[in-house]
């Protein structure tokens, strides 16, 4: 297997690239990340570096590219065994049950897009105002939205009270959703998924858990988190290509019309017009040609991560991410942005504000002057972000606060010098 690219994680930030082919390329471990020597990538959050593995397995599959389900060449047959093969490796990464569907989709908007279209006629769908955009419009008007919670315990007590509520004098058969995050994109704080899905289900409802965010830094396991629901995004996932999942229950998926009506959604179309009977299972909401080396190197991260110590990963972004805030907490007029209490637990994400500095300036200056990607704005959760920058300043006493924010996001490649470069950066803006 070849590839031009370089995996960062082997070469300290600033080195010239090691050859890559030949007797003198170093072995490629499968959680290196690739990148470009010298540009510092702090923006993990809004789509995380390829890992390796998945170059690797996209590279040893394109000589077969050929179509998927729909040829009886060996090269259509090999083609169609590993997009499969993805499908398993997807469910077992994220603890999918037996008869759970893993559908592959464009992302996690996508998912969670098709999960609102699969929604039974007079479902209510119950979310918090923090959540992610994607979270948040793709599902009913009359969706009840909860206010930000100020704890992991308050969020559980409200969804609690407001279900109780819901469901008093209403038919108890009424199919209600509570949709969640699993860690915030703002943030980075992880939300208490297995004690609000023991709500939901105590009420009755079934619960979808975004983890877009979470997946990338932490197990998610559906059958132990007991959740119904699970959107993740390929591309936040070390993996490229526009690819995402949703995996669940299979009841309202195949109830619903096809996410799209085409070819391969299709079990028998008749001489008669819409005289045609859809499938079930996935390819019901999979129709059109599949994006085949998305799922491959979806699948292949998932594996890699699966058969990895999940635990040493997260401990060493613990130890970094904690560098991160400190680093960031000593610095004058820098303030984080954060739901919880501080010590509340979280994910590789910190988004802050710099005090009398517009956000999009501080960033395009890391860019330009130090070669750091950050993201600035309100990050696809405005509501929740406008709060957050307004509080964060009334905690410093600023009285006009940059009108968005900044955001640093770490994972599997990240280094110390990488957080130091960032802080030394912003000591000397
Ligand atoms: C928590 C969360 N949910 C959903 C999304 C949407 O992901 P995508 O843009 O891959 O669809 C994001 C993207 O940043 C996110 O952070």
């Amino acid at each position: 297997m070849n590839t031009t690219l370089t995996p960062v994680t082997t070469l300290p930030w600033a080195a010239e690239p090691l050859p890559w082919t030949g007797p003198g390329r170093p072995a490629t471990r499968p959680l290196d990340v690739l990148g470009v020597p010298g540009q510092i990538n702090l923006d993990y959050a809004a789509t995380a570096p390829c890992a390796s593995v998945a170059a690797d397995a996209v590279t040893e599959l394109l000589p077969w590219y050929a179509s998927v389900h729909r040829g009886a060449g060996q090269l259509s047959r090999r083609c169609t065994l590993a997009y499969e093969r993805a499908r398993e490796e997807v469910a077992d990464f994220l603890g999918a049950r037996a008869d759970d569907h893993v559908i592959f989709t464009r992302n996690t908007t996508d998912a969670l897009n098709l999960l609102a279209h699969a929604l039974p006629a007079a479902s209510t769908v119950v979310t918090f105002a923090s959540e992610h955009h994607a979270n948040l419009l793709p599902w009913p008007s009359a969706a009840v939205r909860l206010p930000v919670p100020a704890s992991p315990g308050a969020a559980v007590r409200a969804l609690d009270a407001a279900l109780r509520e819901l469901r008093r004098g209403t038919d108890p058969g009424r199919p209600v959703l509570v949709a969640v995050t699993g860690a915030g994109n703002v943030t980075g704080e992880r939300w208490p998924v297995a004690a609000l899905a023991r709500v939901a289900h105590r009420h009755g409802a079934r619960i979808a858990l975004d983890a877009a965010q979470l997946a990338p830094h932490a197990p998610v396991d559906i059958a132990a988190l007991g959740v119904d629901y699970v959107a993740v995004s390929g591309h936040k996932l070390y993996a490229p290509f526009g690819t995402g999942v949703l995996v669940g229950r299979g009841d309202w998926l195949d109830a619903a019309p096809p996410y799209l009506s085409g070819g391969g959604a299709s079990a028998y179309v008749g001489p008669a017009t819409h005289q045609v009977r859809w499938a079930t299972g996935p390819a019901r909401h999979e129709a059109g040609t599949p994006n085949l080396l998305g799922a491959v190197a979806l699948g292949a991260v998932c594996a890699a991560l699966g058969a990895a110590d999940r635990a040493a990963l997260h401990d060493d972004e613990q130890a970094l991410l904690a560098r991160l805030r400190a680093g960031l907490a000593a610095l004058p007029g820098v303030e984080e942005l954060r739901l919880f209490d501080a010590a509340e637990p979280r994910v590789g994400i910190v988004s802050f504000v710099v005090a009398g500095r517009e956000s999009a300036t501080v960033a395009a200056e890391l860019a330009t002057a130090h070669g750091i990607g950050v993201r600035d704005g309100l990050f696809c959760a405005h509501p929740l972000t406008r709060r957050l920058i307004a509080e964060a300043a009334a905690r410093r006493g600023w009285r006009n606060p940059p009108a968005t924010a900044l955001r640093a996001s770490i994972g599997l490649g990240s280094t110390v010098e990488h957080v130091d470069r960032l802080l030394t950066a912003l000591a000397g803006r």
